[in-house]
């Protein structure tokens, strides 16, 4: 059976603000239920992919069985970020070219499976209002072993793609880009998802630069905040300079 290697982000930071909105998540779903999740946005490239991709990672690592879906059939292949020459998917599924089990594939990492978009389809929208896509969300929710199914989407308001699948969703993370997304935007993906009958889970504000992390945040900071460390004559010098080296490292986590 193949196998897909999904990569880890090596930022301990950035893996920490993962764990934190998995540990979040699960705190929210106080009754254990299984949950479909949409990751949402307002406009494309604002980060869902990214989101959905680092969530499940980080879902998995606490030990729940997540399965990925990427329902966004109008990208091409070579385009993804998660493009390993697996080319079946979702629309082959729906298509009825293979077996649910067949477009299920394990990854490198425990507890995860991905359902690929599958091959270019030039009616996505055909695709996903069609019985097959419906009978597809029924059979994942029958499946006990699943604790997270997570749904990479295209942006809510660009194609009917988006909607269709989020009305299949139990709850929805939106994803804003800071200082691109506008809040009328945000609104109206809010109050779209509420006429769904979709729980917001939440905004995740994505790309915040540093600077704007360090102004607005700085209370809650625990990754920014270690230069009184350094000046706090009981930390030994050397480790000083090994945790800003290591600081130094993690200046990746936010653009
Ligand atoms: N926090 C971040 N910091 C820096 N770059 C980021 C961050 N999140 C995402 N990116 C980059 O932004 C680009 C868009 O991200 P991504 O593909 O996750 O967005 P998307 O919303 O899924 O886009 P699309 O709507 O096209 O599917 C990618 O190049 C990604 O590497
Ligand atoms: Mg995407």
């Amino acid at each position: 059976m193949p196998t897909f290697d999904v990569y880890e982000n090596k930022n301990q930071a950035v893996r920490d603000a993962y764990a934190m909105l998995a540990a979040n998540i699960q705190i929210n779903n106080k009754q254990h239920k299984q949950q479909l999740i949409i990751v949402t946005s307002c406009n494309p490239q604002e980060g869902k992919t990214t989101l959905a991709i680092n969530l499940s990672i980080a879902l998995a690592n606490s030990g729940f069985n997540v399965l990925l879906i990427d329902t966004d059939m109008r990208k091409p292949e070579k385009a993804k970020r998660l493009y390993q020459n697996v080319q079946m998917g979702l629309s082959d599924y729906i298509n009825g070219r293979i077996e649910l089990s067949e477009a299920i594939i394990k990854t490198n990492i425990n507890h995860f499976s991905y359902l690929a978009s599958g091959r270019h389809d030039p009616n996505p929208i055909a695709l996903l209002s069609s019985s097959r896509f419906e009978g597809l969300v029924e059979k994942i929710r029958k499946d006990q072993a699943l604790d997270y199914v997570i749904f990479d989407t295209p942006a809510l308001t660009s194609v009917a793609d988006g909607a269709l699948v989020a009305s299949k969703g139990d709850a929805a993370l939106i994803v804003a880009k800071m200082g691109y997304t506008k809040t009328p935007d945000l609104k109206r993906v809010k109050e779209q998802l509420e006429r769904m009958n979709v729980t917001i889970l939440g905004v995740v504000l994505n790309k915040v630069k540093k600077l704007d992390y360090k102004v607005h945040y700085r209370s809650y900071d625990y990754f920014f905040d270690a230069e009184h460390f350094y000046n706090n004559e009981a930390f030994g010098k050397k480790e000083a300079q090994n945790k800003k080296e290591t600081l130094s490292k993690r200046d990746g986590i936010l653009s």
